[in-house]
């Protein structure tokens, strides 16, 4: 049985990756320490630094991306004097610049965020997941994140009207139509782009970690077995920790030795128990949760 390496390494990670060759990963997956959160943890970077600071990090992680390889950056714009700062479009223009590709965007709604009052705006249920790449074409394997018809099949795909029947182009004017009828009978559907999870309340020695079925739908999306996955900021270790049980490669970097202590100790090492085999992601943690809404 091959071993999935998790190295965990301790460092600034725009230092630490300048040690792998160009094109050592398949994807990058991670959450960066936020602009000015966490003061009190890890620190965190004033909002009007924070494009400078991450667009040093993100020319390494160009380097170190397989040209047929993703980058998902999970990010949410801090409120700044009563207002969302600008830091992430900001960060977005400037990577365009540095040749990222600003390909999609996903949504993590998150399904059991806490309850709160604001004077002028809502609890925050979501977050962003910005999907860069270098090129069009890249690696992508949409069945392997396919999710259960639901409501759809029972409901709306048993009352079709005309416009359902017959095939025209879709709004996005993308000439590739849609033709919902196509759709009727069919068990599995591709999902949206708005993943619906809950965030995890297992306490995990960390103040930011994400939700293992985070990591887990875009390792299945943008990778296969074997393939190696990197996480710049990987405070707990949830990225490794899950890419080795599905089999890929991963590296990790946290500048914190605590959490680069912790990261190891999440990770396995030696003998792996594969959690696949046991039947653990036989299906989706996402799929179970994420039917088509
Ligand atoms: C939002 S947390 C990541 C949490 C992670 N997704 C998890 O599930 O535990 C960001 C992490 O980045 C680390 N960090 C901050 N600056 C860094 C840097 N320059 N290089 C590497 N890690 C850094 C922090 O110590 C923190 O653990």
């Amino acid at each position: 049985m091959p071993d999935y390496k998790a190295e965990i390494i301790l460092g600034d990670c725009r230092d630490s990756l300048k040690k792998f060759p160009d094109e050592s990963f398949d994807l990058i997956f991670t959450s960066p320490p936020y602009a000015d959160s966490r003061r009190n943890t890890y620190g965190g970077i004033r909002p009007d630094e924070y494009v400078e600071w991450f667009a040093h990090r993100s020319l390494e992680f160009y380097r170190v991306l397989s040209h047929t390889g993703s980058f998902v950056l999970n990010i949410k714009e801090k409120v700044v004097n009563g207002e969302r700062h600008t830091y992430v479009l900001e960060l977005i223009l400037a990577m365009r610049k540095q040749g990222w590709l600003w390909t999609e965007e996903y949504i993590w709604h998150k399904k059991n965020c806490h309850p709160g009052k604001w004077p002028n705006r809502f609890r925050d249920a979501w977050e962003k997941c910005i999907h860069f790449t270098k090129q069009r074409n890249f690696k992508m394997f949409q069945e392997a994140v396919m999710v259960p018809m639901g409501d759809w099949k029972e409901n709306r795909l048993k009352n079709l009207g005309k416009n359902d029947i017959v095939r025209y182009d879709s709004q996005v004017g993308s000439g590739f139509g849609k033709n919902i009828a196509n759709w009727a009978n069919r068990e599995m559907a591709y999902p949206s782009n708005v993943l619906h999870l809950a965030t995890e309340c297992g306490n995990k020695k960390h103040s930011a970690s994400f939700p293992r079925a985070l990591p887990e739908w875009f390792i299945k999306l943008f990778t296969q077995k074997g393939d190696r996955v990197l996480d710049p900021f990987v405070g707990s270790g949830t990225t490794c920790q899950v890419a080795q049980e599905l089999r890929r490669h991963s590296v990790g970097i946290d500048i914190l030795p605590e959490y680069v202590k912790l990261s190891r100790s999440n990770v396995k090492q030696g003998d792996l128990i594969l959690l696949e085999e046991r039947g653990k992601y036989g299906r989706s943690t996402v799929n179970r949760t994420n039917g088509v809404h």
